[in-house]
């Protein structure tokens, strides 16, 4: 069985000192550690039967596409701010490193939307609250939130499940 943490760099002082980046750009180069990531986060997801997956800019994309194709549920991409071109809801945050803005299109998310979010990793949980909240404010059901990583001592997905949102990751 493949050891998917093995495939996970840790770079130190990236991109600030004192930060240990966890780069799951060496994951995704291999090809079978890949596949398997994406099967687990499909497994992790198929029983929460949602309509609608909410892939984080940037690098929650590349675990949203696939996995959304697998489940047939649409992708709703959460982008950073001023790049979707039609009118947005929009929140600003704090992550692990610096400060940003999370916009949805409105109407992209409906009430009765079903909606998993999915990122690559959580640290402080700041990114994907903001995608909570943003759901939240948009009417939507959030079935759950599904992490490649979990950074635990961050706090980040204890702040979730207080927040209700059902977490699950691939790795710690
Ligand atoms: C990283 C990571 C998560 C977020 C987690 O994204 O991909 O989205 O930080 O941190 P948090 O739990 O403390 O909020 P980042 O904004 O650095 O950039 P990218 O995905 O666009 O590369
Ligand atoms: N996003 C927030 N904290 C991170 C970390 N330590 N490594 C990679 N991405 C991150
Ligand atoms: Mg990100």
């Amino acid at each position: 069985m493949i050891d998917l943490k093995s495939l996970v760099r840790t770079i130190p002082d990236f991109p600030k000192p004192g930060i240990e980046f966890r780069d799951i750009s060496t994951l995704l180069a291999d090809g079978e550690g890949f596949a398997v990531a994406v099967t687990a986060m499909v497994e992790l997801a198929r029983p929460l039967n949602v309509d609608r997956i909410i892939a984080i800019d940037a690098r929650g994309f590349l675990f949203g596409a696939p996995v959304a194709v697998a489940l047939g549920a649409g992708i709703i991409p959460a982008r950073k701010k001023g790049k979707l071109p039609g009118a947005t809801l929009g929140v600003d945050y704090a992550l692990e490193y610096g400060t940003d803005r999370l916009e949805l299109h409105v109407g992209a998310v409906l009430p009765g939307h079903r909606a998993l979010i999915i990122d690559d990793l959580i640290a402080t949980g700041g990114t994907a609250m903001a995608c909570v909240s943003l759901l939240r404010e948009a009417g939507a059901e959030v079935a759950g939130a599904i992490f490649a990583i979990d950074l635990p001592d961050l706090g980040g997905a204890n702040r979730m499940r207080e927040a209700g949102v059902n977490v699950s990751s691939l790795m710690a």
